[in-house]
Protein backbone atom coordinates (compact mmCIF):
# COMPACT_ATOMS: atom_id res chain seq x y z
CA UNK A 1 0.00 0.00 0.00
CA UNK A 2 1.81 3.05 -1.15
CA UNK A 3 0.51 6.68 -0.48
CA UNK A 4 2.42 9.83 -2.14
CA UNK A 5 2.14 12.46 0.75
CA UNK A 6 1.84 16.00 -0.80
CA UNK A 7 1.28 18.76 1.75
CA UNK A 8 1.92 21.47 -0.28
CA UNK A 9 1.20 25.17 1.16
CA UNK A 10 -0.04 27.43 4.26
CA UNK A 11 -1.97 25.14 6.16
CA UNK A 12 -1.83 21.97 3.87
CA UNK A 13 1.34 20.45 6.21
CA UNK A 14 -0.67 20.95 9.02
CA UNK A 15 -3.76 19.45 8.27
CA UNK A 16 -1.64 16.16 6.13
CA UNK A 17 0.51 16.08 9.08
CA UNK A 18 -2.67 15.26 11.45
CA UNK A 19 -3.99 13.34 8.63
CA UNK A 20 -0.76 10.96 8.51
CA UNK A 21 -0.49 10.07 11.92
CA UNK A 22 -4.30 8.79 12.32
CA UNK A 23 -3.63 6.69 9.55
CA UNK A 24 -0.09 5.28 10.99
CA UNK A 25 -2.22 4.55 14.32
CA UNK A 26 -4.48 1.93 12.32
CA UNK A 27 -1.06 -0.12 12.13
CA UNK A 28 -2.04 -1.27 8.74
CA UNK A 29 0.71 -3.63 7.05
CA UNK A 30 2.39 -3.18 4.00
CA UNK A 31 1.91 0.81 4.04
CA UNK A 32 4.62 2.93 3.10
CA UNK A 33 4.41 6.70 2.73
CA UNK A 34 6.70 9.32 -0.33
CA UNK A 35 6.99 12.66 0.71
CA UNK A 36 6.72 14.96 -2.77
CA UNK A 37 6.91 18.82 -3.05
CA UNK A 38 3.60 20.70 -4.45
CA UNK A 39 2.49 24.01 -4.96
CA UNK A 40 4.44 27.64 -4.36
CA UNK A 41 7.07 25.27 -1.93
CA UNK A 42 7.43 23.40 -5.06
CA UNK A 43 7.98 26.49 -7.11
CA UNK A 44 10.69 27.89 -4.57
CA UNK A 45 12.78 24.54 -4.07
CA UNK A 46 12.26 23.20 -8.17
CA UNK A 47 11.38 26.06 -10.10
CA UNK A 48 7.67 24.09 -10.88
CA UNK A 49 4.71 24.18 -8.70
CA UNK A 50 4.80 19.93 -9.88
CA UNK A 51 7.87 19.21 -10.14
CA UNK A 52 8.65 15.94 -13.07
CA UNK A 53 9.80 14.31 -9.73
CA UNK A 54 6.74 14.27 -7.68
CA UNK A 55 4.49 13.11 -10.50
CA UNK A 56 6.49 10.47 -11.19
CA UNK A 57 6.31 9.31 -7.22
CA UNK A 58 1.99 9.43 -7.54
CA UNK A 59 2.58 7.27 -10.25
CA UNK A 60 4.07 4.83 -8.63
CA UNK A 61 1.93 4.92 -5.56
CA UNK A 62 -2.29 3.61 -5.43
CA UNK A 63 -3.22 6.81 -3.70
CA UNK A 64 -2.29 10.25 -3.37
CA UNK A 65 -3.09 12.27 -0.20
CA UNK A 66 -2.91 15.87 -0.94
CA UNK A 67 -3.16 19.05 1.66
CA UNK A 68 -3.64 22.16 -0.26
CA UNK A 69 -1.94 24.32 -2.89
CA UNK A 70 -2.00 28.20 -3.05
CA UNK A 71 -0.05 31.02 -1.53
CA UNK A 72 -1.39 34.75 -2.27
CA UNK A 73 2.77 35.69 -2.84
CA UNK A 74 3.00 33.68 -5.91
CA UNK A 75 -0.53 35.04 -7.70
CA UNK A 76 1.78 37.90 -9.70
CA UNK A 77 3.87 34.65 -11.46
CA UNK A 78 2.27 33.67 -14.74
CA UNK A 79 -0.65 31.17 -14.54
CA UNK A 80 1.67 28.28 -15.46
CA UNK A 81 3.69 28.56 -12.53
CA UNK A 82 1.60 28.92 -10.39
CA UNK A 83 0.80 27.22 -6.85
CA UNK A 84 -2.99 25.79 -8.54
CA UNK A 85 -1.20 24.20 -11.13
CA UNK A 86 -0.07 21.31 -9.51
CA UNK A 87 -3.17 20.55 -8.17
CA UNK A 88 -4.71 20.85 -11.76
CA UNK A 89 -1.79 19.29 -13.20
CA UNK A 90 -2.09 15.87 -11.34
CA UNK A 91 -5.58 15.96 -11.93
CA UNK A 92 -5.30 15.71 -15.44
CA UNK A 93 -1.80 13.64 -16.03
CA UNK A 94 -3.46 11.00 -13.22
CA UNK A 95 -6.95 11.57 -15.27
CA UNK A 96 -8.13 11.94 -12.54
CA UNK A 97 -12.39 12.68 -14.16
CA UNK A 98 -14.58 12.03 -11.03
CA UNK A 99 -14.68 13.81 -7.73
CA UNK A 100 -16.80 13.11 -5.03
CA UNK A 101 -17.40 14.89 -2.68
CA UNK A 102 -19.63 14.10 0.52
CA UNK A 103 -21.41 16.53 2.57
CA UNK A 104 -23.44 15.34 4.97
CA UNK A 105 -24.76 16.49 8.39
CA UNK A 106 -24.13 13.71 11.10
CA UNK A 107 -27.13 13.24 13.35
CA UNK A 108 -27.18 15.22 16.27
CA UNK A 109 -24.56 17.63 15.03
CA UNK A 110 -27.40 19.55 12.96
CA UNK A 111 -26.15 22.61 15.82
CA UNK A 112 -22.77 22.92 13.58
CA UNK A 113 -24.70 24.23 10.57
CA UNK A 114 -26.16 27.71 10.43
CA UNK A 115 -28.86 26.58 8.91
CA UNK A 116 -32.28 25.45 10.75
CA UNK A 117 -32.24 22.00 12.30
CA UNK A 118 -34.63 20.65 10.83
CA UNK A 119 -33.37 21.50 7.82
CA UNK A 120 -29.59 21.23 8.05
CA UNK A 121 -30.58 17.26 9.88
CA UNK A 122 -31.38 16.89 5.78
CA UNK A 123 -28.34 17.09 4.02
CA UNK A 124 -26.81 14.07 3.43
CA UNK A 125 -25.58 14.69 -0.82
CA UNK A 126 -22.56 13.73 -2.70
CA UNK A 127 -21.29 15.89 -5.53
CA UNK A 128 -20.21 13.88 -8.49
CA UNK A 129 -18.07 16.31 -10.00
CA UNK A 130 -16.42 16.44 -13.72
CA UNK A 131 -12.60 16.99 -12.73
CA UNK A 132 -10.64 17.09 -16.34
CA UNK A 133 -12.89 19.55 -18.79
CA UNK A 134 -15.13 22.32 -18.41
CA UNK A 135 -13.85 26.19 -18.75
CA UNK A 136 -10.72 25.11 -16.20
CA UNK A 137 -8.88 23.30 -19.17
CA UNK A 138 -9.80 25.19 -21.82
CA UNK A 139 -7.84 27.46 -24.22
CA UNK A 140 -7.41 30.88 -22.60
CA UNK A 141 -5.74 34.19 -23.13
CA UNK A 142 -5.79 37.90 -23.29
CA UNK A 143 -6.31 40.11 -25.51
CA UNK A 144 -7.27 43.91 -26.85
CA UNK A 145 -11.20 44.36 -26.68
CA UNK A 146 -12.81 46.55 -29.84
CA UNK A 147 -12.61 49.24 -27.65
CA UNK A 148 -9.07 48.90 -26.40
CA UNK A 149 -9.07 47.79 -22.99
CA UNK A 150 -7.82 44.37 -21.48
CA UNK A 151 -10.10 41.20 -22.81
CA UNK A 152 -10.11 37.96 -20.87
CA UNK A 153 -11.44 34.71 -22.20
CA UNK A 154 -12.08 31.05 -21.59
CA UNK A 155 -13.40 28.28 -23.72
CA UNK A 156 -15.43 26.15 -21.95
CA UNK A 157 -16.62 22.98 -23.71
CA UNK A 158 -17.95 19.32 -22.50
CA UNK A 159 -17.84 16.72 -25.31
CA UNK A 160 -20.21 13.70 -24.77
CA UNK A 161 -17.67 11.09 -23.91
CA UNK A 162 -17.05 13.15 -21.03
CA UNK A 163 -20.19 13.87 -20.15
CA UNK A 164 -21.13 10.36 -20.13
CA UNK A 165 -18.06 8.73 -18.03
CA UNK A 166 -19.21 11.12 -15.46
CA UNK A 167 -22.99 10.45 -15.60
CA UNK A 168 -22.19 6.70 -15.28
CA UNK A 169 -19.44 7.52 -12.11
CA UNK A 170 -22.74 9.65 -10.78
CA UNK A 171 -25.28 6.61 -11.20
CA UNK A 172 -23.28 3.92 -10.22
CA UNK A 173 -22.41 6.23 -7.27
CA UNK A 174 -26.41 6.57 -6.32
CA UNK A 175 -26.24 2.69 -6.23
CA UNK A 176 -23.77 2.24 -4.09
CA UNK A 177 -25.77 4.81 -1.23
CA UNK A 178 -28.42 2.79 -1.21
CA UNK A 179 -31.06 5.34 -1.28
CA UNK A 180 -33.76 5.95 -3.41
CA UNK A 181 -31.44 6.59 -6.32
CA UNK A 182 -32.01 10.06 -7.09
CA UNK A 183 -29.68 11.81 -9.33
CA UNK A 184 -29.73 15.37 -9.93
CA UNK A 185 -27.83 16.88 -12.90
CA UNK A 186 -26.75 20.08 -12.33
CA UNK A 187 -26.44 22.69 -15.52
CA UNK A 188 -27.15 26.31 -17.64
CA UNK A 189 -28.73 24.80 -19.91
CA UNK A 190 -30.51 27.95 -20.30
CA UNK A 191 -28.29 29.59 -21.65
CA UNK A 192 -25.04 27.35 -22.56
CA UNK A 193 -24.52 25.06 -25.34
CA UNK A 194 -21.76 23.10 -23.16
CA UNK A 195 -24.72 22.71 -20.89
CA UNK A 196 -26.92 21.58 -23.84
CA UNK A 197 -24.67 18.74 -24.85
CA UNK A 198 -24.27 18.09 -20.80
CA UNK A 199 -27.68 17.54 -20.57
CA UNK A 200 -28.86 15.48 -23.52
CA UNK A 201 -25.31 13.05 -22.91
CA UNK A 202 -26.64 12.68 -19.27
CA UNK A 203 -29.96 11.49 -20.35
CA UNK A 204 -28.91 9.36 -23.53
CA UNK A 205 -26.46 7.84 -20.37
CA UNK A 206 -29.38 7.43 -18.01
CA UNK A 207 -31.28 5.02 -20.99
CA UNK A 208 -29.73 1.67 -19.62
CA UNK A 209 -30.74 3.09 -16.12
CA UNK A 210 -34.69 3.13 -16.40
CA UNK A 211 -34.24 2.89 -12.33
CA UNK A 212 -32.43 5.68 -11.50
CA UNK A 213 -34.89 8.52 -10.80
CA UNK A 214 -32.76 11.43 -12.90
CA UNK A 215 -34.27 15.40 -12.51
CA UNK A 216 -31.92 18.49 -14.26
CA UNK A 217 -31.39 21.61 -12.48
CA UNK A 218 -30.09 25.05 -13.70
CA UNK A 219 -27.65 26.35 -11.41
CA UNK A 220 -28.69 29.21 -9.87
CA UNK A 221 -31.47 27.18 -8.74
CA UNK A 222 -29.22 24.64 -7.01
CA UNK A 223 -27.83 27.15 -5.32
CA UNK A 224 -30.93 27.94 -3.76
CA UNK A 225 -32.24 24.64 -3.44
CA UNK A 226 -29.15 23.40 -1.08
CA UNK A 227 -30.26 25.70 1.32
CA UNK A 228 -33.48 25.52 1.08
CA UNK A 229 -34.71 21.98 0.53
CA UNK A 230 -30.98 19.93 1.17
CA UNK A 231 -32.99 17.02 1.60
CA UNK A 232 -34.61 16.50 -2.20
CA UNK A 233 -31.17 15.70 -2.92
CA UNK A 234 -28.76 12.86 -3.10
CA UNK A 235 -26.24 12.47 -5.86
CA UNK A 236 -26.04 15.72 -7.62
CA UNK A 237 -23.93 15.42 -10.65
CA UNK A 238 -22.31 18.48 -12.40
CA UNK A 239 -19.12 20.15 -14.01
CA UNK A 240 -16.12 20.58 -13.04
CA UNK A 241 -16.92 24.96 -12.30
CA UNK A 242 -19.89 24.49 -10.42
CA UNK A 243 -19.40 21.46 -8.87
CA UNK A 244 -16.16 23.88 -7.66
CA UNK A 245 -18.48 26.29 -6.36
CA UNK A 246 -21.66 23.98 -5.18
CA UNK A 247 -18.96 22.04 -2.96
CA UNK A 248 -18.04 24.96 -0.99
CA UNK A 249 -21.52 26.08 -0.62
CA UNK A 250 -23.07 22.82 0.62
CA UNK A 251 -19.62 22.73 3.28
CA UNK A 252 -21.14 25.86 4.59
CA UNK A 253 -24.75 24.07 4.51
CA UNK A 254 -22.78 21.28 7.25
CA UNK A 255 -20.83 23.80 9.26
CA UNK A 256 -17.69 24.20 8.21
CA UNK A 257 -15.29 23.87 5.12
CA UNK A 258 -12.98 22.51 7.02
CA UNK A 259 -15.52 19.29 7.49
CA UNK A 260 -15.22 18.43 3.72
CA UNK A 261 -13.26 15.29 2.17
CA UNK A 262 -13.36 14.79 -1.44
CA UNK A 263 -12.06 11.67 -3.72
CA UNK A 264 -10.63 12.14 -7.01
CA UNK A 265 -10.43 9.22 -9.42
CA UNK A 266 -10.26 7.73 -12.68
CA UNK A 267 -10.11 4.18 -14.02
CA UNK A 268 -6.61 2.72 -13.08
CA UNK A 269 -7.17 -0.48 -11.15
CA UNK A 270 -4.22 -0.97 -8.37
CA UNK A 271 -4.17 -4.40 -6.23
CA UNK A 272 -6.24 -3.30 -3.57
CA UNK A 273 -8.77 -1.35 -5.17
CA UNK A 274 -8.89 1.90 -7.39
CA UNK A 275 -6.39 4.81 -7.85
CA UNK A 276 -7.37 7.91 -6.22
CA UNK A 277 -6.11 11.43 -5.22
CA UNK A 278 -7.44 12.52 -1.88
CA UNK A 279 -7.70 16.12 -0.36
CA UNK A 280 -9.89 18.37 1.99
CA UNK A 281 -11.82 20.60 -0.67
CA UNK A 282 -10.68 23.75 1.40
CA UNK A 283 -7.43 25.67 -0.10
CA UNK A 284 -4.40 26.57 1.78
CA UNK A 285 -6.51 29.16 4.15
CA UNK A 286 -2.66 31.63 4.03
CA UNK A 287 -5.25 33.71 6.62
CA UNK A 288 -4.54 31.22 9.50
CA UNK A 289 -1.26 29.13 8.18
CA UNK A 290 1.24 28.56 10.75
CA UNK A 291 -0.97 29.54 13.49
CA UNK A 292 -2.14 26.00 14.38
CA UNK A 293 -5.87 26.60 14.22
CA UNK A 294 -6.57 25.14 10.64
CA UNK A 295 -9.49 21.71 11.61
CA UNK A 296 -7.53 19.00 9.78
CA UNK A 297 -10.81 16.72 9.74
CA UNK A 298 -11.55 16.99 6.39
CA UNK A 299 -8.28 15.74 5.36
CA UNK A 300 -8.59 12.87 8.17
CA UNK A 301 -11.76 12.01 6.34
CA UNK A 302 -9.90 12.07 3.22
CA UNK A 303 -8.05 9.39 4.42
CA UNK A 304 -11.18 7.41 5.45
CA UNK A 305 -12.28 7.72 1.71
CA UNK A 306 -8.72 6.55 0.46
CA UNK A 307 -9.09 3.66 2.34
CA UNK A 308 -12.38 2.62 1.38
CA UNK A 309 -11.85 3.27 -2.49
CA UNK A 310 -8.56 2.85 -3.23
CA UNK A 311 -7.37 0.10 -0.52
CA UNK A 312 -10.50 -1.88 -0.24
CA UNK A 313 -10.46 -0.90 3.75
CA UNK A 314 -14.35 -0.14 4.47
CA UNK A 315 -13.94 -1.08 8.18
CA UNK A 316 -11.27 0.78 8.79
CA UNK A 317 -12.61 3.63 6.61
CA UNK A 318 -15.67 3.48 8.71
CA UNK A 319 -13.64 3.41 11.93
CA UNK A 320 -11.92 7.22 11.31
CA UNK A 321 -15.14 8.36 10.41
CA UNK A 322 -16.70 6.64 13.74
CA UNK A 323 -13.78 8.70 15.34
CA UNK A 324 -14.31 11.85 13.90
CA UNK A 325 -18.07 12.01 14.62
CA UNK A 326 -17.39 10.81 18.16
CA UNK A 327 -14.88 14.00 18.84
CA UNK A 328 -17.40 16.48 17.25
CA UNK A 329 -20.39 14.98 19.30
CA UNK A 330 -18.16 15.15 22.42
CA UNK A 331 -17.10 18.92 21.49
CA UNK A 332 -13.91 18.68 19.53
CA UNK A 333 -14.15 22.36 17.55
CA UNK A 334 -11.84 23.61 14.88
CA UNK A 335 -11.54 27.11 14.58
CA UNK A 336 -13.68 27.27 11.83
CA UNK A 337 -16.29 26.06 13.83
CA UNK A 338 -15.67 29.06 16.35
CA UNK A 339 -14.00 26.19 18.79
CA UNK A 340 -10.62 26.56 20.80
CA UNK A 341 -9.20 23.18 19.87
CA UNK A 342 -5.82 23.64 17.92
CA UNK A 343 -5.16 21.43 14.82
CA UNK A 344 -2.83 19.01 16.88
CA UNK A 345 -5.29 19.15 19.26
CA UNK A 346 -8.01 17.31 16.97
CA UNK A 347 -5.90 14.83 15.49
CA UNK A 348 -5.27 13.31 18.88
CA UNK A 349 -8.59 13.67 19.94
CA UNK A 350 -9.67 11.93 16.67
CA UNK A 351 -6.65 9.30 17.25
CA UNK A 352 -8.00 8.72 20.58
CA UNK A 353 -11.08 7.67 19.57
CA UNK A 354 -10.46 5.21 17.04
P1 LIG B 1 -9.60 28.48 1.49
O1 LIG B 1 -10.41 27.26 1.42
O2 LIG B 1 -8.13 28.31 1.61
O3 LIG B 1 -10.10 29.39 2.73
C1 LIG B 1 -11.41 29.94 2.81
C2 LIG B 1 -11.72 30.29 4.26
O4 LIG B 1 -11.94 29.10 5.00
C3 LIG B 1 -10.57 31.02 4.97
O5 LIG B 1 -11.13 31.96 5.86
C4 LIG B 1 -9.88 29.93 5.75
O6 LIG B 1 -9.22 30.35 6.91
C5 LIG B 1 -11.03 28.98 6.07
N1 LIG B 1 -10.58 27.58 6.13
C6 LIG B 1 -10.29 26.78 5.07
N2 LIG B 1 -9.91 25.57 5.49
C7 LIG B 1 -9.95 25.59 6.83
C8 LIG B 1 -9.67 24.61 7.84
N3 LIG B 1 -9.25 23.37 7.55
N4 LIG B 1 -9.81 24.97 9.13
C9 LIG B 1 -10.22 26.22 9.45
N5 LIG B 1 -10.53 27.17 8.55
C10 LIG B 1 -10.38 26.86 7.25
O7 LIG B 1 -9.96 29.35 0.19
P2 LIG B 1 -9.33 30.73 -0.36
O8 LIG B 1 -8.98 31.61 0.77
O9 LIG B 1 -10.23 31.18 -1.39
O10 LIG B 1 -7.98 30.28 -1.08
C11 LIG B 1 -6.69 30.32 -0.48
C12 LIG B 1 -5.69 29.65 -1.42
O11 LIG B 1 -5.96 28.27 -1.53
C13 LIG B 1 -5.75 30.20 -2.85
O12 LIG B 1 -4.43 30.27 -3.32
C14 LIG B 1 -6.52 29.15 -3.60
O13 LIG B 1 -6.22 29.10 -4.97
C15 LIG B 1 -6.08 27.89 -2.90
N6 LIG B 1 -7.02 26.75 -2.97
C16 LIG B 1 -6.44 25.52 -3.12
C17 LIG B 1 -7.22 24.38 -3.09
C18 LIG B 1 -6.55 23.04 -3.27
O14 LIG B 1 -5.37 22.94 -3.08
N7 LIG B 1 -7.27 22.00 -3.64
C19 LIG B 1 -8.59 24.49 -2.87
C20 LIG B 1 -9.15 25.77 -2.70
C21 LIG B 1 -8.35 26.89 -2.75
C1 LIG C 1 -10.72 22.90 -5.30
C2 LIG C 1 -9.95 24.16 -5.61
C3 LIG C 1 -9.28 24.06 -6.97
C4 LIG C 1 -10.38 23.96 -8.02
C5 LIG C 1 -8.31 25.19 -7.32
C6 LIG C 1 -7.26 25.40 -6.29
C7 LIG C 1 -7.64 24.96 -8.66
O1 LIG C 1 -10.76 25.29 -5.49
O2 LIG C 1 -10.12 21.81 -5.32
O3 LIG C 1 -11.92 22.99 -4.99
O4 LIG C 1 -10.92 25.00 -8.44
O5 LIG C 1 -10.70 22.83 -8.41
MN1 LIG D 1 -12.72 24.87 -4.63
Amino acid sequence: MKVAVLPGDGIGPEVTREAVKVLEALGLPGLTLFDGDVGGVAYERHGHPLPEETLTIAKACDAVLFGAVGDPDCDKLERSLRPEQAILGLRKELELFANLRPAKVFPGLEHLSPLKPDIARQIDIMIVRELTGDVYFGDKGERVASDGSREGWDMMSYSETEVRRIALVAFRTSRARGDKLRVTSVDKANVLETSQVWRDAVNEAAGPHPDIALSHMYVDNAAMQIITNPGAFGVILTGNLFGDILSDLASAAVGSIGLLPSASMGDRATEFGRFGLYEPIHGSAPDIAGQGKANPMATILSVAMMLRHSFGREDEALRIEAAVEKALADGIRGGDLDGTHGCEEIGAAVRERL
